[in-house]
């Protein structure tokens, strides 16, 4: 393997950017690509087979072309859906985002935790697994929020939120019957703890958010421990779709680290 080879993160979005983030902090000497599809977005609204064919078809074009080391998909309903798959056909390391429900479980003192995510990623079997195995003695509470993912790359674009849209999307959990004692909330979705002060305004300082970025972070660092890695260019972000969405976020996008775009 080159010691240039890149790790690839991947999100439908800006989303895999929290998770870059992380990266970033364990393995700050390590080449990256961020690859956002824009083309697909948002995947949190579509079907199954859709977000199966899209990720398998383009990580294995993005794996023969930019030979990785190893693949993040920083993107839970990606994750959930086609990580299976995506290591099926794929013959290097890939890293998922899955909910974070194990941790949360251990975090809570009340036992009910909310769990926000894409209308994909909340109805997944993936899901009923992981709560369970984790958290079968607690009371989860599923929250589809989809409209939070124009609110986030909206925010990183620098635009202005519209007052009230947030609190809107999350409503359905904040006044849910059985969310009296919530405590703690699984961002299940990798663009929302880019509004987690939002959240937290909306939920109050007693609820707790946990999200995968650190674990994952950690993960990478792990699989990756004892391999060679040079920065020959800079890093770069690749997304689908035209350049001109990648362009619009050209200041936030050189923030972390990323500091030439293309299309893909
Ligand atoms: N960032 C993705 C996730 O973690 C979802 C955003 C979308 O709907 O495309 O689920």
């Amino acid at each position: 393997m080159r010691d240039s080879a890149p790790i690839l993160i991947f999100d439908s979005g800006v989303g895999g950017l929290t998770i870059l983030a992380e990266v970033r902090k364990s393995l700050p000497q390590a080449p990256v690509i961020y690859a956002a599809d824009f083309a697909g977005l948002p995947y949190g609204t579509k079907s199954e087979a859709e977000v199966a064919a899209r990720v398998c078809g383009l990580l294995g074009r993005m794996a023969e072309r930019y030979q990785p080391r190893l693949i993040c998909i920083a993107c839970n309903t990606a994750s959930t859906i086609a990580l299976g798959m995506v290591r099926e056909v794929l013959e290097i390391p890939i890293v998922g985002t899955v909910p974070a429900i194990k941790p949360a479980a251990l975090t809570t003192s009340s036992g009910t935790i909310g769990l926000l995510g894409t209308g994909a990623t909340v109805r997944q079997p993936y899901v009923d697994r992981l709560e369970a195995e984790f958290a079968s003695d607690k009371r989860l509470i599923r929250h589809a929020a989809d409209a939070l993912v124009p609110l986030a790359e909206a925010k990183l674009r620098g635009e202005s939120l519209r007052a009230g849209a947030l609190t809107q999307a999350v409503a359905g959990l904040r006044d849910h019957p059985d969310a009296r004692n919530l405590d703690t909330l699984v961002l299940a979705c990798t663009h929302f703890p880019l509004l987690a002060d939002e959240l937290r305004e909306v939920f109050g300082a007693r609820v707790q958010l946990v999200d995968g970025a650190q674990g994952i972070a950690r993960r990478i660092a792990h699989l990756t421990q004892g391999q060679a890695m040079e920065r020959t260019q800079d890093d770069y972000a690749i997304a689908t779709g035209p350049i001109a969405s990648l362009e619009a976020l050209s200041a936030t996008l050189a923030r972390y680290g990323l500091k030439q775009l293309s299309r893909f």
